[in-house]
């Protein structure tokens, strides 16, 4: 054997076992230690620490040198910039990794700030949430089409509500009718994904318009990673499911439902008019012929009713001919919290003080504020309402068919609405 082909090997060699070594890292990192729902005592913050730091300390590394560059120029911003500068007093960040556990296991708080109570509550709160669907997903009596898949058995496409910011390690699975537009603002506004006319990224969330908030191309979700990681895509997706603050905004199941029938039925709404309304008007009213557009629809005063619309979500032909639109899907389809350990759960009916804790736990809070709401919320109390001209039967079988939703986070089961 000549030298240099004894040099040629020992490339090839060598190269081989690097690839090797590379997969058996990711491997590692993608897989040991990725347990769903038994790590409640970690730390609230994945950036602070305990046992994650173990694994990868490069990766760490790079993440929080990542947060800092982001840190600084978001300081330099918010001093030049009054605008967006909070004008609450700046409170003091949640302290360190252990603090929760501190303060469970009776650690005298009796001398903190009413704030800082405040701050506690919202912890305590949080561990119940996380409790509740820790204890639903593990109880196998309680079952769902799906529960038991596998992470790496959901397809690509059932990916596509997870939004990535690797500048700061977030990941938010948005819920429509969930304040969802709002977040992907703030989400938008930390990942710098959107450049505004100036070719500058946003940094007001406010100033993004509607229509760019909604574009998935100003995303990066899950289902785009094979585009850029190839084979490796799931790895790195659960690398970052491990690494980052994940987090998700759920509301009662049947109040999400009268929430989306009034905005794309009641409001003229040209797109779901020909996907849904006139499937709805032709297959549930008598009508012989149904009006081809939203114009001429709600020009003559036809539109679907809230019975109808339910009768739609009931019938089998619906979900045969293509999965739920994403207003009604039910959560555990788009977010699929028992194969993902979500850091935080919000809901809407408590979004007042759901969203200042998530930016403090994010240590965002001083910087940024989350953007308020001026749509006419659908409020709970008009459920009883809505729901009172849907017969029995409908109600019971609607309930089943979001059951998941009502457990997994929580909601009580509407009696009322489930007996005569
Ligand atoms: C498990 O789920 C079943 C069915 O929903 C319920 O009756 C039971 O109480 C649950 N068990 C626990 C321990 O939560
Ligand atoms: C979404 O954004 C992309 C890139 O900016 C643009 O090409 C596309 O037309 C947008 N789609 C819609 C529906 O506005
Ligand atoms: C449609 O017609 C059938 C029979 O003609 C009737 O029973 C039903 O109540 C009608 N439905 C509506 C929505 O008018
Ligand atoms: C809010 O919605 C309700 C019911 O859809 C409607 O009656 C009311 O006029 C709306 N209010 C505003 C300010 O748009």
């Amino acid at each position: 054997m000549t030298k240099s082909r004894l040099f040629c090997l020992v490339v090839v060699l060598g190269s081989v076992f690097m690839i090797l070594f590379i997969i058996v890292y990711w491997d590692n990192v993608g897989t040991a230690n990725f347990n769903l729902h038994t790590s409640f005592s970690k730390s609230l913050s994945p950036h602070s620490g305990g046992e994650q730091t173990t694994t990868s300390p490069t990766i760490e590394n790079d993440h929080a040198s990542d947060i800092d560059r982001f840190l600084d120029s978001f300081l330099n911003f918010a001093t030049t910039n009054n605008e967006l500068q909070s004008t609450k007093p700046v409170k003091e960040p949640i302290k360190g990794p252990n603090s929760l556990e501190e303060n469970v296991r009776g650690y005298d708080w009796s001398s903190k700030t009413k704030l800082e109570e405040g701050a506690l509550d919202q912890e305590l709160i949080q561990q119940g949430r996380k409790l509740t669907l820790q204890r639903f997903c593990e109880n196998s009596s309680f079952d769902y089409p799906t529960k038991n898949r596998a992470f790496d058995d959901i397809p690509n496409k059932e990916l596509d509500h997870l939004i990535v910011d690797d500048r700061h390690g977030v990941i938010y699975c948005y819920v429509p009718k969930v304040a969802c537009t709002n977040w992907k603002r703030v989400m938008i506004v930390l990942s710098e994904s959107l450049l505004d006319k100036k070719g500058v990224p946003y940094q007001d969330p406010l100033l993004i318009p509607r229509e760019d908030v909604h574009n998935s191309s100003s995303h990066l979700t899950f289902n785009k990673f094979w585009r850029r990681y190839g084979k490796f895509s799931r790895h790195m997706m659960k690398i970052k499911l491990k690494k980052y603050t994940k987090f998700i905004f759920v509301r009662d199941p049947f109040v999400r439902l009268i929430s989306a029938f009034r905005s794309k039925f009641e409001l003229e709404n040209e797109d779901f008019y020909r996907s849904f309304a006139i499937p709805i008007l032709t297959r549930f009213s008598n009508r012989t012929n149904v009006p081809t557009s939203a114009g001429k629809a709600f020009s003559l005063g036809t539109k679907p009713s809230f019975s109808q619309f339910i009768q739609y979500l009931l019938d089998a032909r619906t979900e045969e001919q293509q999965p739920f639109n994403e207003h009604w899907r039910q959560i555990y389809r788009l977010c699929h919290p028992c194969q993902i350990d979500y850091d935080f759960i919000g809901k809407l009916e408590t979004l007042d003080e759901d969203a200042p804790q998530l930016l403090r736990q994010l240590n965002m809070d001083s910087l940024f504020q989350f953007p308020p709401s001026y749509r006419n919320r659908t409020a709970s109390s008009w459920e009883d309402d809505w729901f009172s001209k849907i017969p029995l039967e409908w109600r019971q079988k609607l309930y089943k068919l979001y059951e998941p939703d009502f457990v997994l986070f929580g909601y009580p089961k509407p009696e009322n609405l489930l007996h005569v």
